[in-house]
């Protein structure tokens, strides 16, 4: 198995968009989330009619970071655009544009988030593992739900609960969806399944406009 490198706290929080509406929302979610450490249902639950007002608003997300992106480490040209990050990666906001028909790998997260959909249309399949999580290779799965999401729908993620899914564009044009995640979800190992074939394997996403730690790191021992 890889080693992997853990990623260092930041000096600072890093915020990749300059927007009011961003900014108040993710006071809140701080706010909102260390008050319910103990019972991340609560997190999500109260957080929901904030997210829904970010989500109800038309014009914060700049238009960069609703462009898809042909370089994806996600294939299929997905851009992955972070837009805030904590000092400490234990909270992220990214945007994440899929393009017309394209479909993400089936993949999990790892961590408590709500996912809203901003513009264009999805389906997301969910899946759950139901063998033992024990293997890294081995991974069995079954689908639980098919939805089909409309701009201004809300999903949570509560691990193991709708933690693995995948989502496809339905829409003309590209998808964008807004996430908000208790991890730093691009620099993180995680994992991407296939379900006909049982297989898992671990994968980082990245984003699309920031270099994980451990990338930067490789970057320079190729220069
Ligand atoms: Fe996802």
């Amino acid at each position: 198995m890889t080693n992997h490198t853990k990623e260092e706290p930041l000096s600072a929080d890093q915020w990749l968009i300059e927007s009011q509406e961003l900014r108040s929302f993710v006071a809140t979610v701080r706010e909102i989330s260390a008050n319910t450490t103990d019972d991340r249902s609560q997190t999500l639950a109260r957080l929901e009619p904030y997210f829904q007002e970010l989500l109800a608003q038309p014009r914060w997300l700049p238009e960069k970071f609703a462009q898809i992106n042909p370089e994806s480490k996600m294939g299929g040209g997905i851009g992955q655009w972070l837009l805030y990050r904590s000092q400490d990666r234990s909270l992220t906001v990214f945007s994440l544009v899929i393009p017309p028909s394209a479909t993400t790998p089936v993949h999990d997260h790892l961590a408590w988030g709500l996912i809203g959909l901003y513009q264009g249309n999805q389906e997301e399949i969910v899946y759950r593992r139901v063998d033992n999580g024990e293997s890294e290779e081995y991974a069995q799965l079954e689908v639980v739900e098919v939805r089909s999401l409309q701009p201004g729908d809300i999903y949570r993620l509560l691990p193991p609960d709708g933690d693995i899914h995948a989502v496809k564009t339905t829409s003309q044009s590209a998808s964008v969806s807004i996430h908000v995640l208790g991890n730093d979800t691009g620099c993180i190992w995680r994992h991407q399944f296939i379900p006909e074939s049982h297989s898992v394997k671990s994968f980082r996403s990245g984003y699309s406009n920031v270099p994980c730690q451990e990338e930067e790191k490789e970057n320079a021992l190729i220069r």
